[in-house]
């Protein structure tokens, strides 16, 4: 069945394309973009001028918490809501109950996720055992049942010894290490960004520095071991400092960025409500100059890509005093809104350069397919609405979790429409694309 989206911007960096075109999909594939193809017997479907029409964007951070948590959130659930969001596939951390360390675990969530038949959905398995930080996990079988990336997401990898160990050996089978960046002593127990405001609220406060340590740390054995090292949700100005120190040195260093460290600040403690538990996340809302130096990294190239850290909780666990709920935010459906509205439509960041943080870059990083349209790739496509109004609505959210801090927030720019493997699964209903 061949189809043929015809009209629309099509933004591919990758094969440098910004222009009117149509693209033609055959199958799961994408077959040709250019100007004005021919129908040759393809279903057209029209898209409007207005659309832009990218290749599929990849969130390489996100909590599916399936199994063992499946009140927040299910393989399905997550897969729904990312499709919503504009995500042809998703890459989910290994802190599920049982943790993802061993094939059966993979096998079951990619089990499910074939089952769901939305995202595509790829495992990131543990570093360690369990994620307790003491034996290695087993990374080759890890690799072999499907994992793209090992991590002891949550949690900083234990010690530098045994974060040394698994960069050898996930250098040997291409994966890279994704690190939370975090030093455990220095963090202590706080819970939210050390300064004016935790203090005003009388909350333990960590300071970007401990971060910024584990960043470094994780340059420095990138450096020794020669494998890819990858920072998860950068907040602090410290931290980024550090990783463009390291990419000048050559090291394989790369690094995301969450949508609520590039539009937060630790003032959203405070008001518009005090305490709100939406807000706490790790690592935290940090000041305006963390929240400035993200977006010139993100307007600038030593930001590589855009990840949510979509951390579903349940309304009861989230509803108690700030010190004792549980950190995370749900990222998948509100990502693509705010970085148009405040990275597009403030002029910090050119369309092609969004979809080189949405799509280009994360493919690279975890060496997966898509980040580009160019033909034989699969025809996994995001269209989006950079004028659409959008006003976010958390009770409406396909996640099974609402957590989030945005909700009632009035955006311009949205996901009009999400193909995976040229299969429609999502059509925004505020745009009467026909016949996709
Ligand atoms: O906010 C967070 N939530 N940060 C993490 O590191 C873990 C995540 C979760 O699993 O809820
Ligand atoms: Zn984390």
């Amino acid at each position: 069945m061949k189809r043929l989206l015809k009209g629309g911007r099509v933004v591919d960096p990758a094969s440098g394309i910004d222009g009117r075109h149509d693209v033609l999909i055959d199958g799961d594939r994408i077959v040709r973009v250019g100007p004005d193809l021919p129908a040759d017997g393809a279903e057209v479907v029209e898209i409007p001028a207005s659309l832009v029409v990218c290749p599929g964007f990849i969130d390489m951070h996100v909590h599916l918490r399936e199994p063992g948590q499946e009140h927040k959130e299910t393989v399905a659930t997550g897969a729904a809501a990312a499709v919503a969001g504009g995500f042809t596939a998703v890459a989910c951390m290994p802190n599920t109950s049982p943790v993802n360390d061993n094939a059966n675990v993979t096998a079951f969530i990619l089990a499910k996720a074939a089952e769901a038949g939305l995202a595509r959905v790829y495992p990131i398995g543990a570093v360690s055992r369990g994620s307790k930080g003491e034996l290695l996990a087993d990374i080759a079988e890890l690799k072999q049942a499907g994992c793209v990336a090992i991590t002891d997401d949550g949690h900083p990898v234990a010690t530098a010894l045994l974060m040394r160990r698994a960069m050898e050996y996930a250098g040997m089978f291409g994966m890279p290490l994704i690190e939370h960046c975090e030093d455990p002593t220095l963090k202590g127990d706080a819970v939210a960004h050390e300064g004016y405001h935790a203090a005003a609220l009388g909350l333990r406060g960590m300071p970007g520095a401990a971060e910024a340590l584990g960043v470094e740390r994780g340059v420095l054995l990138s450096e020794l071991t020669g494998s890819a090292f990858h920072v998860a949700h950068m907040s602090a100005r410290v931290s980024l400092r550090a990783v463009r120190k390291g990419k000048e040195a050559g090291v394989r260093v790369t690094c995301e960025v969450a949508p609520h460290h590039f539009t937060l600040t630790d003032e959203s403690l405070a008001s518009p409500i005090p305490y709100d538990t939406n807000v706490k996340m790790n690592p935290p809302l940090r000041e305006v100059a963390d929240r400035d130096a993200m977006l010139a990294g993100l307007a600038d190239g030593s930001v590589d890509a855009i990840a949510t850290d979509h951390a579903p909780h349940h309304y009861d666990e989230k509803k108690v005093e700030f010190d004792r709920a549980p950190f995370g935010i749900v990222g998948l459906e509100t990502a693509v809104s705010l970085a148009l509205d405040r990275l597009v439509h403030t002029g910090l960041v050119r369309l092609p350069r969004l979809v080189e943080l949405l799509s280009v870059n994360p493919a690279r990083i975890l060496r997966v397919a898509g980040g580009t349209l160019a033909a034989g790739a699969p025809a996994d496509i995001t269209i989006v609405a950079p004028d659409l109004k959008v006003r976010i609505e958390a009770a409406a959210l396909r996640s099974r979790s609402k957590n989030t801090p945005f909700d009632g927030w009035e955006l311009r720019g949205g996901v009009a429409a999400t193909l995976v493997g040229g299969r429609t699964v999502f059509v925004n209903p505020a745009i009467g694309l026909k016949r996709l």
